[in-house]
């Protein structure tokens, strides 16, 4: 019989929501034993990679009213209000908890927490360190998370399934890295946290990690995906490898220019532009630091009138930064400059940086509660992998490293109270679930010697259909497009062989385990796209080119009925703020002086 490694709470992914969660678990109840399963070292998790920074309302100029509109305007009227609230609510108390863990926010001269412009964002509310800031985040979570004994680390451990017992969850299968063993990791309660799925196309400022292992994972388990057509393009990517340059780099006063050096963001609702050297930071409130779906999609319409340049990786535009002196860039922004220098090869202290948009974020994901619940009992879910829902149709930047302390901890709390009086598994049933997946892997993956078809082919043709399909601008045609492709690289995936049929450190049968999560992942967001005649945020359908709240505002949910993606939809809900109109720059509906 299949050795199953025993705990309370099972933990899925080592990021910022997943370390959170952890800490939540072990601080409500320390009698509780924690698993927490990562396919890599914690401190590899793509949190340590974000730079710009975290939004909690915290100076006098500031409120939680403004933040939740901005949250709320930001997503198209589809997030949550209650969770925005709840979110809004908790937000500076988890900020100021990692700060008492250790965390080094920037100050400002008086020695407060400094906040710096984030995109739209009517006022200044996000905490940075420098532009570090999740590298610093992820370090102070895990430095906290190592005092827990409770905590058992399954590091380079890969998920593969869900165990489910009737109508509750009981662990995972998993598979180490190490050894090749494939064992069940079981638990009363499972906390999915493996962040998004940016791999599921082929540029993005994600790391080669972001798979969608958690949302594949809910979704095969009859566990809904919320809300996966909206796919968040970040305007400022460098070509070529998609590595990102920060938001905070326009928070701090860049501009964007066209191929003719001119602001053209003034052309597309975002405000006018003001004198850079204004002492009053005039670019914080508008164009650049528009939303990100707006500017994503300004620099579609700026390629179609040939207004870009041209170079080795495709379009691109400029983000100009020399005005800020290098003093400046080299304390608020150093690792922009030495992305730039070394990714680029210019110094953006004496040249503008070529930027161009880049997939960064899915606002979709395991639909889940204000605590984390799924529908399945026992199966949570946070961070970037979860739909809570505050993103709505496009996340504002800086709201997702809060959102994973937010929701880790309540998602941990939650857990740590549900296990206490949940039913034991039964260890044979789950036993035998764990010996089918071995199976499966060894017949599918490690015994076949023989296929047609390459990994890397399949992935990327997978990569290239999503981007050309459902990508900033879609259509009927062309997500159907996308939607065949998808369906085409799932058939030929049961062709693919594999070179290396050893158990250690099989690197290549972690890739193909990760595409199968892709192409599940692919699949709901062309079905969801497809569905959502109507655009809205992040999803700009050509052929339905406006908003439609009569029949579309609404979450839609993938699930998977008799082996069927079929999308059904889920009311938002709506409490103090009406749907209305997205303003930025002079329309914001703030007074002039903040403006
Ligand atoms: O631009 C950035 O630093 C990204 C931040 C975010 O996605 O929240």
């Amino acid at each position: 019989m299949a050795e199953l490694l025993k705990h309370d709470v099972v933990i899925v992914g080592g990021g910022a929501a997943g370390l959170r969660a952890a800490i939540a678990v072990a601080e409500r109840n320390p009698n509780l034993s924690v698993a927490v399963v990562s396919k890599i070292y914690p401190m590899r998790s793509h949190t340590v990679s974000a730079e710009g920074g975290a939004a909690a309302v915290i100076k006098a100029n500031d409120s939680f009213e403004h933040h939740i509109y901005d949250t709320i305007s930001g997503a198209d009227w589809l997030a949550d209000q209650d969770a925005v609230e709840l979110f809004v609510h908790e937000a500076p108390k988890e900020l100021t908890l990692l700060e008492h863990w250790g965390c080094p926010w920037s100050r400002d001269p008086d020695g407060t927490v400094a906040v710096r412009p984030f995109g739209g964002m009517k006022i200044e509310r996000t905490w940075f360190a420098a532009d570090k800031t999740g590298f610093h985040m992820l370090h102070t979570l895990y430095q906290t998370a190592l005092r827990y004994v409770e905590l058992t680390w399954y590091d380079e451990w890969f998920a593969t399934k869900l165990l489910v017992d009737g109508d509750r969850c009981y662990g995972v299968v998993a598979l180490e890295l190490r050894t090749g063993a494939i064992r069940g990791i079981t638990g009363k309660a499972v906390i999915l946290c493996t962040g998004g799925a940016g791999r599921v196309f082929p540029f993005t400022t994600n790391a080669i990690t972001k798979t969608g292992d958690g949302m594949a994972l809910a979704l095969r388990a009859g566990v809904p995906l919320k809300d996966m057509e909206f796919i968040q393009y970040h305007p400022t990517g460098l070509p070529g490898t998609g590595i990102l340059i920060t938001e905070a780099a326009r928070g701090e006063g860049g501009i964007m220019v066209n191929k003719d050096g001119y602001r053209y963001l003034q052309d597309y609702g975002l405000g006018k532009p003001l004198d850079v050297n204004d002492p009053r930071h005039p670019v914080k409130r508008t164009m650049e630091l528009g939303p990100r779906d707006k500017l994503s999609q300004a620099f579609v319409m700026e390629m179609r009138k040939g207004r870009t340049l041209k170079g080795p990786y495709g379009d691109y535009v400029l983000l100009d930064i020399r005005h800020l002196g290098e003093k400046k860039i080299n304390e608020k922004l150093p690792f922009v400059r030495e992305l730039a220098r070394n990714y680029a090869g210019i110094d953006p202290v004496y040249e503008p940086i070529p930027v161009r948009p880049v997939v960064h974020y899915v606002m979709g994901g395991v639909d889940t509660d204000v605590d984390g619940r799924t529908v399945l009992d026992g199966l949570y879910a946070a961070g970037e992998c979860a739909c809570v829902s505050i993103n709505g149709a496009n996340r504002l930047g800086s709201n997702s490293l809060t959102e994973c302390l937010v929701f880790g901890a309540r998602a941990g709390h939650h857990a740590a109270e549900y296990v206490a009086s949940a039913p034991d598994p039964n260890d044979s049933v789950l036993q035998k679930q764990v010996e089918e997946e071995a199976a499966r892997i060894r017949k599918q993956f490690l015994e076949k010697t023989e296929g047609k078809e390459r990994l890397v082919t399949v992935r990327k043709d997978m990569q290239n259909a999503m981007e050309d399909g459902v990508g900033i601008y879609r259509t009927e045609q062309s997500v159907q497009q996308a939607l065949e492709k998808v369906l085409e690289c799932r058939e030929r995936f049961k062709e693919v062989y594999l070179d290396d049929h050893t158990v250690s450190f099989n690197t290549e049968l972690i890739s193909a385990l990760e595409l199968e999560c892709m192409l599940d992942v692919a699949l709901a967001m062309c079905h969801a796209a497809l569905a959502r005649r109507e655009s809205r945020g992040a999803h700009q359908r050509e052929d339905h080119p406006n908003r439609d709240d009569e029949n579309f505002l609404k979450h839609s949910l993938v699930v998977l009925r008799d082996g069927q993606p079929k999308v059904e939809w889920k009311d938002v809900v709506i409490t103090k703020w009406p749907p209305g109109e997205r303003k930025y720059g002079a329309d914001s509906g703030l007074p002039t002086d903040q403006k």
